[in-house]
C-alpha cells in the first residue's frame, strides 16, 4: 500500500513526507505520483513505453506523441521491413524508438516481446499501450469460429496477457501506467461489429478491474475509447462516400477523426498531470455517442 502521507516533498531520489500522525515516512524514487513543478506534471521525461502496433494509424500517432514528450517508446509490429522504415523515419526525427516484429496475438511471440523491452528498458517500464488490434464486419449469423478466435486473441488476449507479462515492469519502474485502446462500439451496438465490440467491452471491464488490483502497486489503468478514425484499418469504409456522410450527420463535430486527435489523450493519460485519473474509458469521438439527435 502507498503510505498515506500528507506533505509530501521530493528530495532528490526519494519522496520523503508526513504520515497523517505525524510519522516520517519515506518512498522510493517513483512511489508518489505527484510531481512538483508544472514542468515534471508535463514531461515523460525518463520514462519507458511499449506501445504495440506502432507503425499505423492510432499506434503509429502514439509513439510519436510519447516520445515528444521524452519517453523512450518500445513498439511492434508483424510486418518487419514497415517496421524498419518507421525506425528510420523516428530516429532521423531525434525520437528514441526502438522495435521488435511480434505478433501480439500468438503466446510465445509475447513473451519474446516482453523479453526485449525487458532488457532493452532494463527492467522497468512505466507505460504499456495496448494499441494493436484489427476488426473487419460480419453479420453474426456469418461469423466463423476462425473470424472469432482471431478478432478475440488479437484483440483481448493481447491486452490481458501482455499487461499480465508487463506486471512485473510496470511495478519496478515505481509509476505505472495501462493505456487500452478500446472503441466507442464498447458503448452503444451497432450491427456488423458484435465480436470486435465485445473485445472493445471486456477491454473497459478489464481496465476497471486492473485499476483496483494494482494501484497498491502504483499502477493506474486508463481506457481510449475511438470513434470512426481515418487509419488503414477503416480505409475501405473511409472511401464508401455514402457511410461518411450518414456518420458525419451523426458526427456533432461534423467529421471522422484523425489518429493525431487521439494521441495526446493517450498521452494525458499517461502523464504524471492526470496522476488521480484511474479506471476511466475516455471517449474520443467527435460526440458521436452522446448525440441523442443522431
Ligand atoms: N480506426 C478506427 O476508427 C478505430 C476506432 C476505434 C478503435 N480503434 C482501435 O485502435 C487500435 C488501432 O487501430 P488503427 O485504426 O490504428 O489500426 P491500423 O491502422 O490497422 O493499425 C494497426 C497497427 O497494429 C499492428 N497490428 C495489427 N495486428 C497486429 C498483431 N496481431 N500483432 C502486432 N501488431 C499488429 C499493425 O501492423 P501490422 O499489420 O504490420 O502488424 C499496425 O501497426 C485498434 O485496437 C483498433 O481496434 C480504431
Amino acid at each position: 500500500m502507498v503510505p498515506e502521507t500528507r506533505c509530501l516533498v521530493m528530495t532528490g531520489r526519494k519522496f520523503s513526507g508526513l504520515s497523517a500522525e505525524g510519522e516520517e515516512k519515506t518512498m522510493e524514487d517513483g512511489a508518489d505520483r505527484r510531481a512538483n513543478s508544472r514542468e515534471d506534471r508535463w514531461s515523460l521525461r525518463a520514462t519507458t513505453a511499449l506501445v504495440t502496433g506502432g507503425t499505423k494509424g492510432i499506434g503509429h500517432a502514439i509513439v510519436e506523441e510519447l516520445a515528444r514528450f521524452g519517453a523512450a517508446v518500445h513498439t511492434c509490429s508483424r510486418n518487419e521491413a514497415e517496421l524498419s522504415r518507421c525506425l528510420q523515419r523516428w530516429e532521423a526525427m531525434n525520437l528514441k524508438v526502438t522495435g521488435s516484429v511480434c505478433d501480439v496475438s500468438s503466446p510465445v511471440e509475447r513473451e519474446k516481446l516482453m523479453e526485449d523491452v525487458k532488457s532493452i528498458f532494463h527492467g522497468k517500464l512505466n507505460i504499456l499501450v495496448n494499441n494493436a488490434g484489427t476488426g473487419f464486419q460480419s453479420r453474426v449469423t456469418d461469423v466463423t469460429p476462425e473470424d472469432y478466435k482471431l478478432l478475440m486473441s488479437t484483440n483481448l488476449d493481447s491486452a490481458f496477457h501482455l499487461s499480465q507479462l508487463a506486471h512485473p515492469l510496470l511495478k519496478a519502474s515505481g509509476i505505472g501506467n495501462i493505456v487500452f485502446i478500446s472503441s466507442m462500439t464498447s458503448l452503444i451496438g451497432i450491427d456488423t461489429l458484435a465480436v470486435y465490440a465485445a473485445t472493445k467491452g471486456a477491454m473497459n471491464q478489464l481496465t476497471r478491474s486492473l485499476a483496483c488490483e494494482w494501484a497498491k502497486d502504483n499502477i493506474r489503468a486508463n481506457c481510449v475509447a475511438p470513434g470512426y478514425i481515418r487509419t488503414p484499418l477503416i480505409e475501405p469504409l473511409c472511401e464508401n462516400e455514402e457511410f461518411v456522410a450518414k456518420e458525419t450527420n451523426r458526427i456533432p463535430l461534423g467529421r471522422l477523426g484523425e489518429a493525431d486527435e487521439v494521441a495526446p489523450v493517450v498521452a494525458f493519460l499517461c502523464l504524471p498531470a492526470s496522476c488521480y485519473v484511474n479506471g476511466q474509458v475516455v471517449v474520443v469521438d467527435g460526440g458521436r455517442t452522446v448525440n441523442g439527435n443522431a
